[in-house]
C-alpha cells in the first residue's frame, strides 16, 4: 500500500489536505506527523481518528530521530509544518527560524539519505514581498518583509538547494492566502467571523486597503494533488486564483453574511512592514491544466456557515489561556489606542 506522510497534518491546510487525499486516493496509507503547537489541533482530524490506514504521530520536524523512520517508509512527503502567523513572528520569531528553516533542513537531510520519493514543500507567496503592480512569477527575486516570510524564504531556498545539489526530488509551491474550515481563529477571516459572532470589535489594520489574493483551501489541496502528478521535481510552482480583495471588503462581506453591523469595525494601528499587496502569476500551473473551481463569494459564504455551525471547534481555541495571552499582546493596545 503506498504511503503519504503529511507533516503539519493537524494544522489548517494539512488537515484539509488529509481529508481531501483520503477521499480522492482511498487506497493510500496516510501518516499525519505534527508537533501539536498552539496551532496544531487533533480535533482538526476528529473524523479520521481510529480509521484504518490512518496514523497520527506527535513529533517535531526538527527532531531527526523522531522524523526519520516515518519519512523513510513514505512514498510521498508533503510538508505543511511551519510557524505561520505574521503577527506572532513580529512578537517573537525564534520558533519561526527553528521550524521554517531548520525543520526544512532536517527533512531535506533525511530525504537525501533515504532517497525518498517526491517531497512537496509548501512555501508561500509572502516570500516575494509586496507586489504593487502586476504579479510575481516564479523567477521574481525573493524579498520577504516579516520574520515569518524571511524564515519561509530560507526554507524554500534550502529545499531548492537540496534539489540542485543532491537531486532530492522536491517540488516547491508558493500559494496565495487560503481560507476555509478549520483555519485557526488568529487569521483574518476566522478572526473576523468569530469576533462578529461574539459581538466583539473587528480590528482592521491601517486603512484596510491592503490587498490579498484568496483561494479556498480545497482548491489549494487540488492543486497540490495535481502537482504531485504533473509537477517536475526541482520546480517551483505558484498557486493562485486572481481573486484579489481589499481586507476591508472581506470584512464587510463577512458582516453582511452574518447580519452584523459595520459599527463593529475598528481601524487600528497597522502591522509593521505590512505588505500592501500580494499577487502571484500562476500561468505555469494553468498551462499544465489546473484551475480553481470555487469562486470567492460562495466559498466565503460556505466558510462563514461552517464557523457558525462549528462553534464547539473554535470556542475551545478562543477560550484557551494561550489564545487569550496572544490576543492581549497583539490587540489590547491597538484597541485601547483606537478608542482613545
Ligand atoms: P497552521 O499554522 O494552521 O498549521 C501549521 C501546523 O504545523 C500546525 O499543526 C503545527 O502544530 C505544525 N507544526 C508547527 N511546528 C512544527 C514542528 N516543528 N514540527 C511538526 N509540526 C509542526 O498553518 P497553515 O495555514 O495550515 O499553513 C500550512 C503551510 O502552508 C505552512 O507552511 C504555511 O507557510 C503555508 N501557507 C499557508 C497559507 C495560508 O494562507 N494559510 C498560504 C500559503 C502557504
Ligand atoms: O499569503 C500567504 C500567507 O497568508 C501565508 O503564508 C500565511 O501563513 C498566512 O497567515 C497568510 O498571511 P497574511 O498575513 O496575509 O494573513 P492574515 O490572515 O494574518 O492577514 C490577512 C490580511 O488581513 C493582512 O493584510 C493583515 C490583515 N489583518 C489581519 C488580522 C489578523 C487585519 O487587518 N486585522 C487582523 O486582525
Amino acid at each position: 500500500m503506498p504511503t503519504i506522510l503529511v507533516t503539519g497534518g493537524a494544522g489548517f491546510i494539512g488537515s484539509n489536505f488529509i481529508r481531501y487525499w483520503r477521499r480522492e486516493h482511498p487506497s493510500w496509507e496516510i501518516i499525519a506527523y505534527d508537533k501539536l503547537t498552539y496551532a496544531g489541533n487533533k480535533s482538526n482530524l476528529h473524523d479520521l481518528e481510529g480509521q484504518p490506514n490512518f496514523t497520527f504521530v506527535q513529533g517535531d520536524i526538527c527532531n531527526r530521530e523522531e522524523l526519520e523512520p516515518w519519512l523513510a517508509k513514505s512514498d510521498i512527503v508533503v510538508n505543511f509544518a511551519a510557524e505561520t502567523h505574521v503577527d506572532r513572528s513580529l512578537l517573537s520569531s525564534g520558533d519561526f527560524v527553528r521550524t521554517d528553516v531548520l525543520g526544512v533542513h532536517t527533512i531535506m537531510e533525511c530525504a537525501r539519505e533515504h532517497r525518498t520519493g517526491l517531497i512537496v514543500h509548501i512555501s508561500t507567496d509572502e516570500v516575494y514581498g509586496p507586489i504593487l503592480d502586476g504579479s510575481a512569477d516564479e523567477d521574481e527575486p525573493l524579498n520577504p518583509s516579516s520574520p515569518y516570510a524571511a524564515s519561509k524564504a530560507g526554507g524554500d531556498l534550502l529545499a531548492l538547494a537540496y534539489a540542485k545539489s543532491f537531486r532530492v526530488p522536491v517540488i516547491i509551491t508558493r500559494c496565495c492566502n487560503n481560507f476555509g474550515p478549520y483555519q485557526h481563529p488568529e487569521k483574518l477571516i476566522p478572526l473576523m467571523i468569530t469576533n462578529a459572532l461574539l459581538d466583539l470589535p473587528l480590528p482592521v489594520y491601517g486603512d484596510g486597503r491592503q490587498v490579498r489574493e484568496w483561494i479556498f483551501v480545497e482548491d489549494h489541496c487540488r492543486a497540490l494533488d495535481f502537482l504531485i502528478e504533473h509537477g517536475t521535481p526541482g520546480g517551483v510552482y505558484n498557486i493562485g486564483t486572481g481573486c484579489e480583495r481589499q481586507n476591508i471588503e472581506v470584512v464587510q462581506m463577512i458582516l453582511q453574511l452574518l447580519g452584523k453591523p459595520e459599527s463593529l469595525i475598528r481601524f487600528v494601528a497597522d502591522r509593521p512592514a505590512h505588505d500592501r499587496r500580494y499577487s502571484v502569476n500562476w500561468e505555469k500551473l494553468r498551462k499544465l491544466g489546473w484551475q480553481p473551481k470555487h469562486d470567492f463569494e460562495s466559498a466565503l459564504a460556505q466558510t462563514v456557515a461552517w464557523y457558525r455551525e462549528n462553534e464547539w471547534w473554535w470556542r475551545q481555541i478562543r477560550e484557551s489561556e494561550e489564545f487569550k495571552r496572544y490576543y492581549e499582546a497583539n490587540y489590547a493596545w491597538r484597541l485601547r489606542n483606537e478608542s482613545a
